[in-house]
């Protein structure tokens, strides 16, 4: 089996993007609040961070994941029956965007996975094709905080036009037909949280694991990743999580 180093990176986060617990708690009542038995969709749901808080906070609330990394979902599935609630998740392993539900849904979550769709714009465009009427999206997308030079856009594998800054980026969202409802700007802090946890986690795992036949390519990474946030996109990429509501065209 190749080493998948984002398990062990993520293993100490509330979720994998640059959100506080107290902030992903927020985030996710803003979009169930009202609604007696939700049914959740998380496009890209990696271990199931997200479901696995909603369906503890929400006991009628129901859920579906969807990614394509077994392992991750096989850790979601284990950690559902942990916590009591793997009968009300279903998991699927496909690419999000191929997936068909035979339902919609009050609350469709994508964060920190838009690429699984190759942008925002096709994000939205999935997001709405599974929104049950009167539900909502939550979107996690990154955008630069300040222009990213040449060594950064190396670093992250990206292209200066994949973001906006965050007026551009919420604009698209709006010219795309949502309105945000709710928001939240992820903090320098939370950033700093993330990626010490995500360095830190894996950098344990290797010293932890010294006979593995991973552990140096482990060590490796967590230190070219720390390498290239600290010298390169901290403070340059941004992460804002959406909470949106289709807005109707004029005339329905
Ligand atoms: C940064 S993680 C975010 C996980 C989760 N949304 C969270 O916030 O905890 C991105 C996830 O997208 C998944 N992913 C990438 N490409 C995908 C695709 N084409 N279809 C479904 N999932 C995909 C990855 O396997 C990974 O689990």
């Amino acid at each position: 089996m190749t080493f998948n180093a984002s398990l062990h990176a993520h293993s100490d986060h509330p979720v994998a993007a640059p959100l506080s617990e107290a902030n992903t708690e927020r985030l996710l009542r803003r979009a169930v609040q009202g609604r007696t038995r939700p049914r959740l969709l998380d496009l890209g749901c990696g271990r199931g961070a997200w479901l696995h808080r909603a369906l503890t906070a929400f006991p009628q609330a129901r859920a579906a994941g969807v990614d394509v990394d077994a392992q991750a979902l096989a850790l979601a599935r284990a950690e559902a029956e942990a916590l009591g609630v793997a009968d009300r998740l279903t998991l699927h392993e496909t690419p999000a965007a191929e997936f068909r539900a035979g339902e919609g849904y009050d609350v469709v979550l994508c964060v920190g996975a838009t690429h699984a769709f190759g942008g925002l714009p096709a994000t939205l465009e999935a997001a709405r094709r599974h929104l049950a009427p009167g539900g909502v999206a939550v979107v996690g997308e990154g955008f630069w905080e300040r222009e990213p030079d040449a060594a950064t856009l190396r670093e992250l594998g990206s292209t200066r036009e994949e973001f906006g800054d965050l007026a551009a980026t919420v604009a698209r969202v709006t010219e795309a037909g949502w309105a945000p409802v709710h928001g939240h700007t992820s903090t320098l802090g939370e950033w700093d949280e993330y990626e010490w946890s995500w360095t830190g986690s894996l950098t344990r795992w290797a010293l932890d694991h010294p006979g593995d036949p991973h552990s140096t390519e482990a060590l490796r990474r967590a230190t070219a990743h720390r390498d290239g946030w600290l010298n390169g996109y901290r403070g340059t990429l941004g992460f804002v999580t959406l909470v949106l509501r289709p807005v109707p065209s004029p005339g329905v």
